[in-house]
């Protein structure tokens, strides 16, 4: 399959054009993500929860990177450790995907405000002298894409360019956000925050997203200017804008029509909200490309997810993490399938997989569960109330019915009968069974791990692996059958099973039926 991990964007149709586009010069982006979220009421900082199948601040670090800046500094401060060790998790791919340097951080002891955060930041090594444009952005605005920031920078940098530009939108419900206030000509002049506000102030609806691009030597002058004489007692971010307009600099908004991209996740029912809009987006975004979705409302994609053209998903679906799902298959209804990669035209029906491949034409399911490591080769098939666990199964080879394969290499064309279990299990370690390729085995067989069965060898329904079984033999292991007539009438008298017994012929017929 082509272009696997390509990141995708899905906000802007020209989003792909602007992140290949070499490096921007003198761009650094710094993330504020030191506050605690209390609204979250939880153990996890705000950043750290997921919308779409990527952390907020994972969100903001590909966004910024996506600019092709020459620097991205995160300040970290409420849960620094959690924080950080996301920032390591995801920093090489970053390196990789967009060619950034790497993600620095610094540390906000105390969180005293955005405008304390930001000079924080200009602090770090990387920014003491940066001369250019710095963009700052948030950490839980999780639709704010590259594309967005990019053209924020353009129009900051459009000549004459701005000592600041700030993004805004337009909302019907303005409270809480800071208030963007023009003069009767439309030039800005201030922002002025909720718990700051007139009535006059608070009719405003255009709103300040908290996303900003500043010329980087007004900005370091700007920041020390800051004071905390304000309804919160803090060092608002939003003052240098007032501060830059007293020394005559240009101010500019950049105003955005679709306020979904600027709006914040704050507390839980706002984290579903976004959820549900980031995954509507997404789902666009692959209808458009040529999938077909039976009931969209009832899919839901990870932001890493590719999908080629001409897959068809049914109903409640959840294809997350890193799944790939190649042109021509069939997924669902009711599967999830997390880092899965389906080849093409494969069937991959009412199915739970996990860390797994799926090769060409395979098909997989009713009530399938595919544990990480499973590798199905193509036009192999593992049916109903099948599980699999770190096994390699073979080109061809068939699991139909109501087996457990863990632990196992089976090659190709092989066909295990139902019922079957590799018991990979003795209680203190866990043992490989290897089978070979046209091997046919009987209903209920036991593969007892370690073990190893030659190519186009049989076992008989019943059979109990223990060892070894060379190529072309069959194998058999249940005793011979033994019948003790009578046994219920003599054990079990008066039970309807002896009665029914009991009323057959000779020739073991039971009576014809009654009306
Ligand atoms: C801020 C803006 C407001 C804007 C809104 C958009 C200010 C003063 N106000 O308000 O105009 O409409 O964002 O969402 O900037 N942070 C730190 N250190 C701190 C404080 C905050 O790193 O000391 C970080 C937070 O983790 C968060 C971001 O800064 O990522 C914004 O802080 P928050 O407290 O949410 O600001 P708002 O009150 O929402
Ligand atoms: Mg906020």
């Amino acid at each position: 399959m082509k272009g696997r991990n390509r990141p995708l964007v899905v906000t802007h149709k020209d989003a792909k054009t602007l992140m290949t586009n070499p490096s921007q010069s003198n761009l650094a982006v710094v993330i504020l993500a030191a506050g605690a979220g209390t609204r979250m009421r939880s153990q996890t900082p705000k950043m750290l929860h997921e919308v779409a199948g990527r952390t907020m601040l994972e969100h903001a670090l590909h966004a910024a990177c996506g600019t092709h800046p020459d620097h991205v500094v995160v300040v970290t401060g409420h849960c620094r450790q959690q924080v950080q060790a996301t920032i390591d998790s995801v920093n090489q791919r970053l390196v990789d995907d967009y060619g950034v340097a790497g993600i620095q951080t610094v540390v906000q002891k105390e969180q005293n405000g955005t405008g304390d955060a930001v000079a924080t930041a200009l602090a770090a090594p990387a920014l003491r002298d940066f001369r250019g444009t710095i963009i700052v952005t948030t950490s839980d605005v999780p639709l704010i894409d590259a594309a967005t920031l990019t053209s924020l920078v353009a129009e900051h940098t459009t000549r004459p360019q701005a000592a600041v530009t700030i993004l805004t939108t337009t909302v019907d419900n303005p409270t809480g956000y800071g208030r963007i206030v023009r003069t009767h000509d439309g030039e800005v002049t201030k922002i002025v925050e909720e718990k700051d506000a007139d009535t006059a102030i608070k009719s405003i609806n255009e709103i300040n997203s908290g996303v900003y691009a500043f010329d980087a030597e007004l900005l370091g002058a700007a920041v020390n200017q800051l004071d905390t004489n304000n309804a919160q007692g803090e060092f608002y971010l939003t003052d240098v804008v007032g501060i830059a307009r007293d020394l005559n600099k240009l101010v500019r908004a950049h105003r955005i029509d679709d306020a979904a991209i600027v709006s914040g996740v704050n507390d839980r029912v706002q984290l579903a909200a976004m959820n549900k809009e980031f995954n509507r987006r997404l789902r666009e975004h692959h209808m458009r490309a040529g999938v077909t979705m039976v009931d969209p409302d009832s899919v839901f994609i990870d932001v890493d997810v590719h999908i080629e053209q001409d897959v068809v998903i049914a109903p409640n679906c959840q294809l997350r993490g890193n799944t790939t799902i190649a042109t021509g298959c069939v997924i669902g209804p009711d599967t999830t399938l997390t880092n899965v990669t389906v080849d093409n035209d494969a069937a991959v029906i009412r199915t739970t997989a996990t860390d797994s491949t799926i090769g060409a034409r395979a098909q997989v399911g009713p009530y399938t569960y595919l544990r990480p490591g499973t590798k199905l080769a193509a036009d192999g098939k593992l049916g109903g109330f099948v599980e699999t666990k770190n096994a390699t199964i073979g080109q061809g080879t068939k699991v139909p019915h109501l087996t457990y394969v863990g632990d196992a290499t089976i090659g190709e064309h092989s066909n295990i009968g139902a019922s079957s279990v590799f018991v990979n299990y003795d209680g203190v370690n866990k043992h490989h069974t290897t089978i070979g390729s046209h091997v046919r085995t009987g209903s209920d067989t036991m593969f007892i791990a370690p073990v190893t069965v030659g190519d186009g060898a049989y076992s008989g329904a019943g059979t109990v692996i223990k060892h070894d079984v060379p190529p072309g033999a069959l194998v058999v292991s249940a005793g011979k059958q033994r019948i003790i007539e009578d046994w219920v009438k003599n054990n079990r008298p008066g039970t309807p099973a002896a009665e029914a017994a009991a009323a057959c012929d000779a020739t073991g017929t039971p009576p014809p039926a009654t009306e």
